[in-house]
């Protein structure tokens, strides 16, 4: 039986990738950072069927020690991250120490517990930034617009550093955005689709948005998580881009949303400047054609099917919150 050990458990990916890993037959182990609510949500269920969650924090070295020698894992997949684009504008030396630094932190523990670990660094097409061409590759070269992208561009080249100074297999999988009705409420699929729900529930009228031009390839967080796995399979460690290759605007979200039922987005919502950045990505497309060609993998479900999956999920979520109570007008 092998062991996984996933940092960022409690998150959208997290939870997908633990149960797959659990299906594959793997001993699973989260690293959980301390916190004064619950956070655990996304992996309840799993807690009782084979996740055992540990304590940790990606800013904290001696923690991830401890974390490597407790469980002993043969894979690490850091997922861990400040992940949330205009909070870097915020908190940009917070998201260098989680998002970059971190990843030295948890590639020092394994060299020193265990160079043979295998190790999968959650890479972004928002290293991308302001394309250089398109759609992107694997060798397209880097202009982050965030902090944020700038702290995913040094995880991604740590990790091949370590894999080249050490020889550790460490691969690098620069995902483009993938969602899900696990996504967290302030990314913009589930912004659209929990907003859309309370819509048509009559709990509000309006959807305050940002730059509807923006435009990014969009998948399913479910089969992206396989691609994950696949990477740390392979003879040789390498570094994938995973996408779809289709692009959508934030529009075209509104609008397939909503008319899933029977609204139309023009009726309810503004754009905001509020919600500008200060510095946009206005477009991503990727080209998995190497993740195709050598880990076999492909997605399954596309924008449609996916913006319908959240839709439905979200609409289902706001009836039981009624329902309950812990929605009221
Ligand atoms: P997410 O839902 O925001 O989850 C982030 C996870 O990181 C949470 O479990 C969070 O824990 C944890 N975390 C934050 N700070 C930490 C710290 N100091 N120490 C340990 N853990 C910490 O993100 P996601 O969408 O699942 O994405 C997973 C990873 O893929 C992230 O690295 C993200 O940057 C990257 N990525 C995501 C996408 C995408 O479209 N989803 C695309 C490319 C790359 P709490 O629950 O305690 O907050
Ligand atoms: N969040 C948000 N809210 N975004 C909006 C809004 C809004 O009201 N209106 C328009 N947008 C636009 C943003 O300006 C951006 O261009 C696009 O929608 C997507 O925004 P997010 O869903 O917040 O995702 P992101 O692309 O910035 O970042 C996500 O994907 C990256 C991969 O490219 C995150 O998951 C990152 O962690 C990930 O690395």
């Amino acid at each position: 039986m092998k062991t996984a050990l996933i940092t960022g458990i409690t998150g959208q990916d997290g939870s997908y990738l633990a149960e797959s890993l659990l299906r594959d037959g793997y001993r699973v182990f989260g690293l959980q950072r301390r916190s004064s609510t619950i956070t655990t949500e996304r992996v309840e269920h799993l807690l009782e069927g084979g996740v055992t969650l540990i304590s940790g924090d990606l800013i904290d070295e001696n923690s991830l020690i401890r974390a490597l020698e407790k469980t002993e894992p043969d894979e690490v997949y850091n997922l861990g991250a400040q992940s949330f684009v205009p909070t870097s504008w915020d908190q940009p030396i917070l998201t260098g120490e989680i998002t970059a630094l971190g990843v030295t932190r948890m590639l020092e523990a394994i060299r020193i517990v265990n160079p043979k670990v295998r190790f999968y660094q959650a890479s972004s097409s928002e290293m991308f930034g302001k394309v250089q061409e398109s759609p992107q590759t694997e060798r397209t070269p880097f202009y982050p617009r965030s902090p944020y992208g700038v702290a995913k561009v040094y995880g991604h080249w740590i990790t091949i550093n370590y894999r080249e100074s050490y020889g550790i297999f460490t691969v690098s999988g620069i995902l483009f955005n993938h969602e899900s009705p696990r996504r967290g409420l302030e990314f913009v699929t589930r912004k659209v689709s929990f907003g859309v729900a309370r819509i048509r529930a009559g709990f509000q009228k309006e959807l305050r948005m940002g730059n509807l031009d923006a435009k990014r390839d969009w998948g399913f967080a479910g089969d992206y998580v396989r691609a994950m796995q696949l990477m740390l399979r392979q003879a040789e460690p390498d570094d994938y881009v995973v996408a779809t290759g289709e692009t959508h605007s934030v529009r075209e979200l509104c609008e397939v949303a909503f008319a899933r039922v029977g609204l139309d987005y023009r009726d309810h919502v503004v754009q905001d400047e509020r919600y500008f950045r200060p510095a946009e990505v206005h477009v991503l497309t990727g080209d998995a054609s190497k993740a195709r060609r050598k880990l076999g993998w492909r997605p399954e479900t596309d924008f449609k099917g996916l913006v319908h999956m959240m839709v439905d999920a979200d609409m289902e979520l706001v009836a039981a919150m009624i329902r309950s109570g812990a929605m009221t007008k």
